[in-house]
């Protein structure tokens, strides 16, 4: 997107929420390959779950578009596409089930942390800017998106580094 005024702090707004709009959008593409290679069955439930909780996640940038006025733009985010070639790598190189469970939770919380950090500007931006429903909508996201941070650890660490560990 060429700015050919002076970049505003709404400007950085839209430009935020169309990357977030791709980074979801490559997510909800690579998510079904996770799914078939956990092997953890609750591990394989949760990828399974954050696919669905993703698509409402896109629904809900698509209403923050709307509230802004705006339209999804095309844009591309190396960083995710960066991060999901990552995960794309360990699938194809760890042969070892429990070594692989263990290292798809740790690129899927890189990315959550990445959705985290992006969604929490987002939120803070819409809400300086008095767009009261956008920052609602990106902070109900920001919240579903710790959630599954949180639930990511606690697989890591009640099973699945164990698993890896002893295997
Ligand atoms: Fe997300």
């Amino acid at each position: 997107m060429k700015q050919t005024r002076p970049t505003h702090l709404r400007d950085l707004l839209i430009i935020k929420i169309n990357s977030l709009f791709y980074i979801e959008t490559q997510i909800i593409k690579a998510l079904p390959k996770l799914v078939k290679k956990a092997s953890n069955r609750d591990l394989k439930k949760d990828f399974e779950y954050r696919l669905k909780e993703n698509k409402g996640q896109v629904k809900r940038l698509e209403q923050v578009f709307k509230l802004l006025d705006e339209k999804p733009k095309k844009v591309k985010v190396e960083a995710i596409r960066g991060l999901i070639k990552d995960a794309e790598w360990l699938i194809k190189n760890i042969k070892n089930p429990p070594a692989l469970d263990a290292a798809l939770i740790a690129i899927s919380q890189y990315i959550e942390h990445y959705e985290i950090a992006g969604y929490g500007t987002a939120a803070e931006w819409a809400h300086l800017l008095g767009e009261t429903e956008a920052a609602e909508l990106l902070t109900q996201t920001l919240e579903e998106e710790e959630g599954a941070d949180e639930k990511l650890n606690d697989l890591a660490i009640t099973t699945i580094n164990e698993r890896a560990l002893n295997e």
